[in-house]
């Protein structure tokens, strides 16, 4: 018998376990590229990618999905409120926000929605910017799905104050409203205002709204702002270097929301897997990453250009240092 006719063929690698982000547009996304890095430091075996939906095919695409042995998926602009109906069991969080962006796929066929927004966004500002929250007086600006999503854990994080700002008014009531009850159970004083109504500054102010993606002016007045206070504008990269330096002119601490996005992943990933990834390792790679391409595309841009390429970060500010 010759050793060859002896050996058994390798048994075949196992499929990795499918993920994806499910958006329209969906090609900007970075989650594909920081799951997959989780799944590299936690030794995961997973696949990771970004799914272009049309926008009346939201939950035939969900379904596809599972139907190709999908574990689960982020969910962005525009399902996240489909993202929370179609699911079959909702965390406390989806029940007051009204919107989804985690999915788990359950074996007997069920759906289980998160929204970890809100969890990376104080994470993110308490861990990586190192700015307490409990005992403060916040703004969020916006009453949109992203405003919608995070303001249960802000209230959750002890805030003293929390002030819900947005263009449409009756928008901001609506939130205000459907959180009355989890704000006084917590002791935390929540109002809905106009933005010109706004009148005292804050020590940390979020801006949550698409104005930027509008081409529009800051949504808020200049006198929100203190010296020192947190401005954080959920978007990055060039979208939020308008609020960053308007914040950053009146002696404001500005930060963008690349730590929530990873700190939101990294919820997400812990959900799915059972396994928590290094988010700040990940984030301080992401942020070199993409001072790199500011730095190569300034390098091709006219002075005006570049100015509004440059990112604006607090300096000293944890991980973005
Ligand atoms: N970093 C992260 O991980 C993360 C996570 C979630 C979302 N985000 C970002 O957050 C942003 C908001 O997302 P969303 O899902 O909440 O969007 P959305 O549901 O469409 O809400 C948009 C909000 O922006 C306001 N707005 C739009 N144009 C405006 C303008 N010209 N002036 C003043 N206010 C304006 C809207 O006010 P009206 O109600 O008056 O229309 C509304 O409050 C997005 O850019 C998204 O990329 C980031």
């Amino acid at each position: 018998m010759t050793p060859a006719a002896t050996q058994t063929p390798a048994p075949p690698a196992a499929a990795p376990d499918l993920y994806a982000v499910m958006g329209h547009p969906v090609a900007h996304s970075r989650s594909p590229a920081i799951h997959r890095r989780f799944a590299e430091l936690t030794g995961q075996h997973i696949a990771y990618d970004a799914c272009l939906l049309p926008l009346d095919g939201f939950a035939q695409g969900v379904r596809d999905f599972i139907a190709r042995g999908g574990r689960g998926c982020n969910v962005t602009v525009p399902f996240k409120h489909e993202a929370a109906q179609i699911a079959t069991q909702r965390s406390a969080r989806v029940a007051l926000a009204g919107a989804a962006n985690t999915l788990m796929f359950m074996a007997g066929g069920g759906i289980y929605a998160d929204n970890t927004d809100g969890l990376g966004l104080v994470a993110d500002i308490t861990r990586n910017a190192g700015v307490a929250l409990a005992g403060r007086d916040v703004l969020l600006v916006g009453a949109g799905g992203a405003a919608a999503g995070v303001l249960g854990p802000l209230l959750q994080a002890g805030v003293r104050r929390l002030t819900v700002a947005n263009r449409t008014l009756t928008k901001a009531q609506a939130l205000v409203q459907a959180h009355a009850d989890l704000a006084k159970l917590l002791k935390v004083e929540l109002l809905a205002q106009t933005p010109q109504a706004l009148e005292s500054d804050f020590d940390v102010i979020i801006n949550a709204t698409a104005s930027s993606l509008a081409g529009a002016a800051v949504p808020v007045p200049a006198r929100v702002l203190r010296p020192g206070s947190l401005a954080y504008d959920m978007m990055y990269g060039p979208a939020a270097h308008g609020f960053l330096h308007w914040a950053q002119q009146h002696g404001a601490r500005p930060r963008d929301g690349l730590g929530m996005l990873v700190e939101q992943a990294a919820e997400s990933f812990a959900l799915w897997r059972g396994v928590r990834p290094p988010a700040a390792q990940v984030l301080a790679e992401l942020q070199a990453q993409l001072q790199a391409e500011a730095r190569a595309a300034s390098r091709t841009a006219s002075p005006a250009e570049a100015q509004a390429q440059a990112p604006a970060q607090a300096p000293g500010a944890g991980a973005k240092a």
